[in-house]
């Protein structure tokens, strides 16, 4: 349905609702679907013992009420912490918002461990969008590696495990996919490609080396995902990539002018935190 709408851009929820809605939880995730979302962003770091988990720091410290390394902890110690009660405490001190915001979210993020505000496993996620797809909602996934180059491979691995058992590893060669391999590790990409030749990957840039001035990108790689600080100092640059046949999403795009700034560009996914927003305004341009 969103993709029939007047534009054409995607808007892409960066760790689900996450202006909205505690990052990386069920709640952020299920409230970016019904704010009609195209994708939803999410980043994906193993647990000692093997679990893909979405979290995007190194440690669990500004996001639950623990503290260490994912890296260090096993799932059960995850599910153990309450990912969900920052949020509000933070949204409270930052905004004054306090339960009105919880509900329009369509959670209680203070209410404890319910699944809506636990540590969100990617199968977990898989499953939603599975559960979201089935009910004829189209909605797709980007998936973002965190330090794989710290797990020589396996982050990799366990990913195109999970995708597998989802039929999602193998998308048509041409064609939209539902789901999408971001990083800014190229060599993480080159192994998902070098496993799974058709599924799109995105080469995210903070900034852009000599290397690919020239709007290339590696060997490869279809799409493009520059930070927004780059499109707003070089918007040149889109038209360049866009030259050299890739497409071009953004992120993390949340303020009005920016917004407008994409659409003038004519970039093809716009990453924000606040979907909702973004899909009034880009309806009204
Ligand atoms: O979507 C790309 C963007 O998420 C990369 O930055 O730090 O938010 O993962 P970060
Ligand atoms: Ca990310």
């Amino acid at each position: 349905m969103t993709l029939a709408r007047q534009h054409q851009i995607q808007v892409v929820a960066h760790r689900g609702a996450s202006e909205d809605a505690p990052e990386h939880t069920l709640a952020a995730y299920k409230k970016a679907v019904d704010d009609g979302a195209d994708a939803l962003e999410c980043d994906v770091r193993l647990t000692a013992d093997g679990h893909l988990v979405c979290v995007h720091d190194r440690r669990v410290n500004r996001t639950s009420n623990g503290r260490g390394a994912v890296s260090a902890l096993e799932l059960a110690d995850l599910a153990a912490l309450d990912f969900g009660s920052w949020k509000r405490h933070h949204n409270e001190a930052e905004e004054g918002e306090g339960p009105d915001w919880e509900r329009s979210a369509g959670a209680d993020f203070g209410a404890g461990l319910g699944e809506d505000t636990s540590v969100l496993t990617l199968e977990r996620l898989l499953e939603l969008v599975a559960e979201r797809n089935a009910s004829g909602r189209q909605v797709r996934l980007a998936i973002e590696t965190k330090h794989p180059t710290r797990w020589a491979g396996q982050v990799e691995e366990r990913l195109l495990m999970l995708l597998k058992r989802f039929g999602l590893d193998a998308p048509p060669a041409e064609g939209p996919s539902p789901v999408r391999v971001m990083s800014f590790s190229a060599r993480s990409l080159h192994r998902v490609r070098a496993a799974s030749p058709t599924l799109p990957t995105v080469y995210l840039m903070q900034f852009v080396s000599p290397r690919h001035r020239d709007g290339r990108l590696p060997a490869g790689v279809r799409i493009a995902g520059p930070a927004l600080r780059i499109v707003r100092n070089h918007p040149g640059y889109v038209a360049k990539l866009k030259r050299a046949g890739h497409q071009v999403h953004v992120w993390t795009v949340n303020e009005p002018e920016d917004v407008e700034l994409c659409a003038e560009l004519g970039v093809d996914a716009i990453i924000t935190n606040r979907p909702k927003q973004v899909l009034t305004q880009l309806d009204r341009l």
